[in-house]
């Protein structure tokens, strides 16, 4: 028997003045999309907004639905139409922010359910590359180098097709 410990590394910023300026914009756009979800139903609005390699911004935001599980994430809605209008572009950082029932931005960060970081994660092996994710609140700003670091131990294509050792 052995253990081991994975670790995560998490950059903190105090706010969004802190940020390179391309990452200051993408959470900027993710706070102004948070604002039209369609959130009838639970209040809580969450835009997301992701960066390509040609420096292009695509956005989302939450979409419920009367039959609940019918609703979708904003992470997922940005990145399924990115990867479904620009199939060759890879995706290299993602913010995402929320508000609350009256309308204000959480204080805390907010951080992707765990089938948007599958859905994330499927598009870092499909490009090959780590998408830079950040976490907007009011009292700050978190950081984190890839999708993998926030699910480890992830089911992939790995599994599906084995490498024979
Ligand atoms: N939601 C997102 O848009 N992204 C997440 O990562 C977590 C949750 C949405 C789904 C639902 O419309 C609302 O937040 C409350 O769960």
């Amino acid at each position: 028997m052995c253990e081991y410990t994975i670790n995560i590394t998490v950059s903190e910023y105090e706010s969004a003045d802190e940020l390179a300026e391309k990452f200051r914009e993408l959470v900027i756009r993710a706070r102004q999309i948070a604002q039209s979800a369609y959130i009838p139903y639970s209040g809580f609005g969450v835009g997301a907004a992701l960066l390509l390699e040609d420096g292009a911004i695509i956005t989302g935001n939450n979409q419920e639905n009367a039959a609940y599980p019918s609703g979708n994430c904003a992470e997922r809605i940005a990145l399924y139409y990115a990867n479904s209008q620009f199939p060759e572009k890879s995706v290299i950082a993602l913010a995402i922010s929320g508000i609350d029932k009256n309308g204000e931005r959480v204080e805390l960060p907010i951080y992707p359910c765990g089938a948007c970081r599958q859905v994330m994660l499927e598009t870092e092996t499909r490009f090959g590359n780590k998408i830079k994710l950040f976490f907007d609140g009011k009292s700050r700003i978190q950081s984190v180098g890839s999708a993998r670091e926030i699910l480890p131990l992830s089911f992939d294509k790995n599994a599906l097709f084995p490498v024979s050792h």
